[in-house]
């Protein structure tokens, strides 16, 4: 069996849109590939009491509980490993998880680390995507699915999405635009993934 864990910071369209894809193209029959949990470092993500309600397993691993440790980053970034290898992932999907990972973390899940981004890398790499691609005249923008490395919002390619920036565009009304596309691209990222897991090292 393939288990994957998918991390959330709020609302979790990705997620969902991952879990609507697992179930409609039957990935636990046809990969034996299957979304076991939930995991979130904001308590108030949205996105966790659906999952609960979709049946998942749902945890909270909340950054700020570690922000009195001598080294705060690293102490989450081991919590979270500890909760999430309790599943034993083939593949850890990020989907909005807006946390900045260790080495360690980030070496730990060599090449089972994936993460969706909402603009077409290389550029724009961290926030306001958007906004920046609107600022800068950009006539095209996208999402973009990576293998995350130490290199923040870099990694190699998995699958791209283009949209048109419109000249009535604001960060809001592109961000829409791009997100439907996200819904598309990142599933289909995973199943091409899942669908043949020896290709994925
Ligand atoms: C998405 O654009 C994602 O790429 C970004 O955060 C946005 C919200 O995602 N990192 P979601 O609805 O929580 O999946």
């Amino acid at each position: 069996m393939q288990n994957m864990v998918i991390l959330i910071s709020g609302g979790g369209s990705n997620m969902m849109a991952l879990v609507a894809a697992a179930q409609k193209n039957n990935w636990a029959d046809r990969y034996q590939a299957r979304i076991c949990a939930v995991i979130s470092n904001n308590p108030d993500a949205k996105g966790l009491s659906w999952a609960k309600d979709q049946g998942l397993s749902t945890h909270v691993v909340n950054h700020k509980d570690f922000l009195l440790q001598a080294e705060p980053r690293r102490a989450f970034d081991q919590a979270l490993q500890q909760c999430i290898d309790v599943y034993q992932p083939s593949l850890v999907l990020l989907a909005g998880f807006m946390r900045i990972l260790t080495p360690e973390f980030v070496g730990h899940y060599h090449d089972r680390l994936i993460n969706i981004h909402p603009s077409l890398l290389p550029t724009f790499p961290g926030l306001h995507t958007h906004e920046r691609a609107i600022e800068a005249g950009f006539k095209f923008a996208g999402a973009t699915v990576h293998k995350v490395t130490n290199e923040l919002d870099h990694g190699p390619i998995l699958a791209q999405a283009v949209v048109p920036v419109l000249p009535s565009d604001t960060g809001q009304t592109l961000a829409a635009r791009v997100l439907t596309q996200e819904h598309i691209i990142y599933p289909q990222a995973v199943e091409q993934m899942i669908k043949q897991p020896s290709a994925n090292v």
